[in-house]
């Protein structure tokens, strides 16, 4: 585990929230539930475990400012720091009672992302890391799966809601992997795929048209567990494209690559 101030700031509001989530998981059909837009849901849930990290951070590190998903931005007085943060990425899964979503939390500073929290509260698994401090899930430190053949590769992605995204791009993603890999995993929740990648139970993943709060969190946990992570065109900080492109060093370059001649081929 890594044992710094900032890490207990941010593990003890993602476990406060998570709380609050669980509570509410197990009622989840008597959930107050509006709609936001096609396909994109946010439940009372949502709402009430966001106040809670929102409050606890504010406490802990007054001047950072805040992204958030349902409460949008907050300005702080340090302009070096802030926070990205989705109190339950993966609301299908949460709202379809499938027991697969995370608090998610990241740190930027100076535009890099330095610490990553995600927490499923469901399978109580929590993944931290912290720039030069390494990744954890629970007590144990993770690195990302050695395979370097994408035919033995299980390859996770994100398809855009309803209204959002190109179809066609990802259609064609998607067959370009399918196509070469072991398999392919659209799991509902890109913080845990991003975490799934590093603790190696995901080969590889990329999505586009994300928001940073859904990957900033999980891109320093895929890092300090070795791997390899840029936006889906190659960028080296995929904050500003939002999207995400990781794995290890090998098949990280191999989906790139992948990823690009699917491009070429539109
Ligand atoms: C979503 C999940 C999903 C991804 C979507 C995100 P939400 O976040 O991370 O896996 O494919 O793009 O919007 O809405 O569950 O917080
Ligand atoms: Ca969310
Ligand atoms: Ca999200």
């Amino acid at each position: 585990m890594i044992s710094s101030p900032l890490m207990t700031v941010m593990v003890d509001a993602a476990r406060k929230a998570a709380r609050s989530l669980r509570r509410d998981f197990g009622e989840v059909e008597n959930l107050q539930v509006s709609r936001k837009g096609p396909g994109d849901f946010v439940s009372a849930a949502d709402r009430k475990a966001e106040e809670v990290v929102r409050d606890a951070l504010l406490k802990a590190r007054p001047g950072y400012s805040l992204v958030l998903e349902e409460g949008g931005i907050i300005e702080g007085t340090d302009k070096s720091h802030t926070w990205h943060v989705d109190p339950l990425d993966g609301t299908s899964n949460f709202l379809h009672g499938v027991p697969h979503f995370a608090v998610s939390i990241g740190l930027e500073r100076e535009g890099v992302i330095v610490a990553g929290v995600v927490f499923d509260p469901i399978k109580d698994e929590l993944f931290v890391a912290e720039r030069g401090k390494g990744a954890y899930l629970n007590n144990r430190r993770l690195r990302v799966a050695a395979r370097s053949d994408m035919a033995d590769a299980l390859v996770g992605y994100g398809t855009p809601y309803l209204g959002r995204g190109s179809h066609p791009r990802l259609l064609r993603e998607i067959s370009s992997v399918m196509a070469v890999s072991g398999g392919t995993r659209r799991m509902g929740s890109a913080a845990l795929d991003l975490a799934y990648v590093a603790c190696g139970r995901l080969d590889a993943y990329w999505e586009r048209d994300l928001q940073t709060y859904d990957f900033a969190g999980g891109v320093a946990l895929v890092r300090e567990a070795g791997g390899f992570v840029t936006s889906a065109d190659g960028a080296a900080e995929p904050l500003a494209s939002r999207s995400v492109c990781c794995g290890n060093e090998s098949l990280h370059r191999d989906l790139l690559a992948i990823l690009k001649k699917a491009q070429a081929t539109a």
